[in-house]
Parts: structure tokens; C-alpha cells; sequence
């Protein structure tokens, strides 16, 4: 997992998996920054971490491909973006085809490319909002998507309450793509991400 900050969609995937709904296991965390309170919860948890900040490589390119060195060693089959503030360069992106999960704060393609998107979506004056899991492309915001998951604006909303109010739905969608995905149950058809259905075992 790409992490920058507060962690709480990592803190939704580990509850997931130790409370045995989520037959996954996040192998590494990445953080682009010391401080985050994510990597208290990776210690708290037992989960390897480790920071890979830009300043100690120069360029975008150069530190993004460290990373990628560094989830290649650990074997990791899915990244998972969770509030990961930097935009991933083309190599990285490319390196992960397919493999790649970012969830944003609301219903894409409305409020895309934005870090502060529940403020525009409460500016515009839509009704309802969400989140969105979806695949990461060298579209930024743009690739095929896995699952929504809708929140009505309420009048009295102010940009606290509704962050707080789509947050809870994203550690609803979060943990259910990357079951989808642990489940092999994923398939993507250009734009569309067809969801297959379970297999009886
Ligand atoms: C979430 O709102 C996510 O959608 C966005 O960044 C935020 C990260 O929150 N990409 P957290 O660090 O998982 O608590």
C-alpha cells in the first residue's frame, strides 16, 4: 500500500483481514512521508513500512522507482493507493498494469484530479456524491472503475460532515475491491471492470 497520511482506508483493509473478511495480506507500506500517522498504524499492526520521501531522490521518476523496486522485492501482487497525495509516474504505472487500486473521495469522473474533492462536489451543489475504487492509468483519475459507493448531500452539510460521511463509505469500498481482486473476480474489458461472480468452493 502508497500511503501519505492519516491511514484510516490501511486501518479499514487491516480490520478487514484480521477480522477474516478479507482473505488478503498487505505485505509492505510505503509512505512518501515520515510523519504519517499510517505508519504508527503499520508498527501498531506488526506490518512492514518503510519511507521513501522525493528529496532523498531528486525526481518523481527516480523515487517512484524505488518504490517499485521496493514492492517487486516483497513479491506484491496488488498496490493499493490509500491517500497516497503524489500523482505516480508513467513507470511506475506501467510496471503495475492492471495491479494497481487507487480510491478517490467521490463519484468519477465528477470532481476528478482534484485533492479537495468534497468541497467541490458541496460548491457545485450536487446532491449526491461517494467514493470510487478504480484502476490506476497513466489517466490520472481516469481508469476502469470497481466500485462506487453513493452519499446524499444534506442541506445542513458543511465540507467536515460530508468528508466524514463519504470516508465511512470508503472503508466500505476499499476493502470490497480488494476482496473483488483477491477473489479473482476482475476483469477488465477497456473501460468497464466486469465483476465475475463468486465461485462456490
Ligand atoms: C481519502 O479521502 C482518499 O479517498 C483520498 O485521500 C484520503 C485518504 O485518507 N485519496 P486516509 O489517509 O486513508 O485516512
Amino acid at each position: 500500500m502508497l500511503v501519505s497520511g492519516r491511514g484510516s482506508n490501511l486501518q479499514a483493509l487491516i480490520d478487514a483481514i484480521e477480522h477474516g473478511d478479507l482473505p488478503a495480506r498487505i505485505s509492505v507500506v510505503v509512505s512518501n512521508r515520515p510523519a504519517a500517522l499510517a505508519l504508527e498504524r503499520c508498527r501498531q499492526h506488526g506490518i512492514a513500512s518503510r519511507v521513501v520521501e522525493l528529496k532523498s531522490h531528486g525526481s518523481r521518476a527516480a523515487q517512484h522507482s524505488v518504490i517499485g523496486d521496493f514492492l517487486e522485492e516483497h513479491g506484491v501482487e496488488l498496490v493499493v493507493l490509500a491517500g497516497f497525495d503524489r500523482i505516480l509516474d508513467p513507470g511506475l504505472v506501467r510496471r503495475f498494469v492492471g495491479r494497481i487500486l487507487n480510491i478517490h473521495p467521490s463519484l468519477l469522473p465528477a470532481f476528478g484530479k482534484s485533492l479537495q474533492s468534497q468541497r467541490e462536489a458541496l460548491e457545485y451543489g450536487v446532491k449526491i456524491t461517494g467514493c470510487t475504487v478504480h484502476f490506476v492509468t497513466e489517466d490520472v483519475d481516469g481508469g476502469p472503475i470497481v466500485v462506487q459507493r453513493p452519499v446524499p448531500v444534506r442541506e445542513d452539510d458543511d465540507e467536515p460532515s460530508l468528508s466524514a460521511r463519504i470516508l465511512a463509505e470508503e472503508h466500505r469500498a476499499l476493502p470490497e475491491a480488494v476482496r473483488l481482486f483477491a477473489e479473482g473476480r476482475l476483469r477488465i474489458e477497456g473501460r468497464r471492470v466486469q465483476i465475475l461472480d463468486a465461485v462456490l468452493r
